[in-house]
């Protein structure tokens, strides 16, 4: 089911917002040439808020507790101390506003 979230314009270039939808908590993020990801909130090595982290210019988002960097694109973790991924979800973009794919199952 595909969830309206928030307007594109609501998350400023290279930063992130963190947003409800249903049980799941996301980190809505633009990179720094203004795409949008959405990425399972909580780091996967700690209980931290990946909204909270910083967005490099590597299309990756890095915890500022202990400086994990995930990718954008896949959740990948590409540096420990994390070694899981965290959760991606599908991003439609219609008419400026910001739909997630998510799985209510
Ligand atoms: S809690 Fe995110 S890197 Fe440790």
């Amino acid at each position: 089911m595909a969830l309206r979230i928030c307007a594109v314009d609501d998350i400023r270039v290279g930063k992130a917002i963190r947003v409800k939808a249903g049980e799941h908590t996301i980190a809505v993020i633009r990179n720094k040439e203004g795409e949008v990801f959405a990425l399972d909130d909580k780091c996967s090595h700690g209980e931290i808020s990946l909204s909270e982290g910083f967005v490099g210019k590597d299309n990756t988002i890095e915890c500022w507790a202990h400086g994990a960097k995930f990718s954008l694109e896949t959740g990948e973790a590409l540096t420990l101390p994390a070694y899981e991924p965290v959760a991606r979800y599908e991003v439609i973009i219609d008419n400026g506003d910001v739909f997630l794919e998510i799985d209510e199952a």
